[in-house]
């Protein structure tokens, strides 16, 4: 397989990656309360440096308190976390692995609230709540708008300062900027509201600003989503951005200093149509547990959970446009699209497992890497398993139980099918505890 296209270098213009694999962002609640890091972030992320991936984009990384979606996140808020992550970076390098950072802001769309978030309506470009909970916010003012900038900016530089290799904009899936791009989300009539210029200003500010903090030699791409389908849920929506005026934003963000784009798809997290695969109606109901008292839709969504005769009205609405995508490449035909526009290198995300599949679309110019959460979390040597020419011997299933369990439970496959026991998931999904920081 030596000259297998998955396994060519990534030359990107201030960074070099040594195979077209990603480990796309995946959050797990491992770090403590108060956003500062520990032992268990470490292991997670040499689990997947030593499989053999390329490049680690972390967990979603608030850049402020209050624009994280659950507690026991690391954050980068502050010059203190820098040593913490310095820790993370040094320990994936040991494989030869590259370390990025996913710089984010969650605005109005949480999952389980800090003590922060109880009192205080979100931030947001809109007084419109999220339609999937219902979460309060509140729309910016430009002041707020200003400092929101910085602290991206201010992220960028611990990063930076911290060794890693680069920073990733979490500029998709409905969270804050999102929530600016979006013309189904933000109704703001001053200049970052309307057209899609001023929607875009938001973003273009926060490349300005980090560039500005880091100069032109530190990489930063952004996860960019090629189209909302913000309706795909409830179809009484708005539609949202379509994929041309997505091409237009990645345009502008390239010509503002961004260095790749990752493309994706959905205005909110999750969306029907990623991740891709099932909906575990089983464990529906727990996981809403902790969020029945959230938002002004928590209670309806958790009864409708609760209760079995009324699941099928949800699941309903949630497949209901499913069919029209593929489970495997669910945006591979946008990246494409995308992909003609730019100069830049294409990331694209969902699905990604099967050799031929990854094969198929780099070599054919849908994107030049991919990036993988799901399979990697199944298997974490999926590119030593993809090096050998081979296909793994129990892939993921695309259930989302990982998903479903990360809001409560340590992150991990928990597809019992695929493991001997019960007993067996457990201690592979314990496994992030070793080595213990007193061992
Ligand atoms: C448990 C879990 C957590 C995730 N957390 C993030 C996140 O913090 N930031 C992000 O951009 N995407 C996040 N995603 C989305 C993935 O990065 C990825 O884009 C998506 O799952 C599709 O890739 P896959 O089919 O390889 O899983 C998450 C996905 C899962 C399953």
């Amino acid at each position: 397989m030596d000259n297998d296209v998955i396994f060519q270098p990534l030359k990107f213009r201030n960074l070099t990656v040594k195979n077209r694999l990603f480990r796309s962002s995946i959050s797990g609640r491992f770090d403590n309360y108060n956003g500062s890091g520990n032992r268990a972030r470490i292991n997670w992320e040499s689990k997947f440096a030593k499989g053999g991936i390329g490049a680690i984009i972390t967990s979603f990384v608030p850049v402020h308190v209050r624009g994280r979606i659950l507690p026991n996140y690391a954050m980068i808020d502050n010059d203190d976390k820098i040593p913490f992550w310095r820790e993370v970076g040094k320990a994936v390098h040991e494989y030869d692995c590259k370390f990025i950072m996913q710089l984010s802001h969650s605005g109005r769309q949480r999952d389980v609230p800090g003590v922060e978030n109880l009192m205080n309506k979100s931030l947001s470009s809109t007084d419109n709540m999220d339609t999937f909970h219902g979460l309060l916010c509140q729309a910016m003012t430009k002041a707020e708008i200003k400092e929101t900038v910085q602290h991206f900016a201010d992220g960028a530089r611990r990063a930076r300062a911290a060794g890693l290799d680069g920073v990733e904009l979490h500029s998709s899936h409905g969270y804050l900027i999102t929530q600016f791009l979006s013309s189904a989300i933000n109704n703001r009539k001053d200049e970052y509201g309307g057209s899609l210029e001023n929607r875009a200003r938001f973003l273009l500010e926060i490349i300005h600003a980090i560039r500005r903090e880091v100069g032109d030699d530190f990489h930063l791409q952004a996860k960019i989503s090629a189209v909302d389908n913000n309706n795909a849920l409830y179809p009484w929506e708005k539609k949202g951005n379509t994929l041309e005026e997505s091409i237009q934003v990645c345009k502008w963000v390239e010509a503002a200093g961004v260095d790749a784009i990752h493309v994706s798809i959905g205005s909110m997290f999750p969306h029907p149509q990623l991740p891709s695969g099932g909906f575990p109606a089983d464990e529906l109901n727990w996981w809403y547990g902790g969020m029945a008292s959230s938002g002004k839709r928590g209670f309806l969504n958790y009864t409708m959970f609760h209760y079995k005769a009324l699941r099928p009205i949800f699941l309903g609405l949630w497949n209901r446009t499913k069919k029209d995508r593929p489970v495997e490449g669910v945006c591979a035909v946008e990246a494409r699209e995308i992909k003609k526009h730019v100069k830049v290198p294409i990331l694209n995300t969902g699905g990604y497992q099967s050799g031929a599949l990854i094969r198929k679309v780099i070599s054919e110019g849908y994107t030049d890497a991919v990036t993988i959460a799901r399979p990697l979390i199944a298997n974490n040597d999926l590119p030593h398993i993809l090096q050998r020419g081979e296909d793994p011997e129990r892939p993921c299933s695309f259930c989302n139980r990982c998903l479903i369990n990360a809001v409560a439970n340590p992150l991990a496959c928990y597809d019992q099918r695929r493991f001997p026991s019960r007993e067996a998931m457990l201690e592979e999904a314990m496994s992030v505890f070793h080595p213990a920081p007193y061992e």
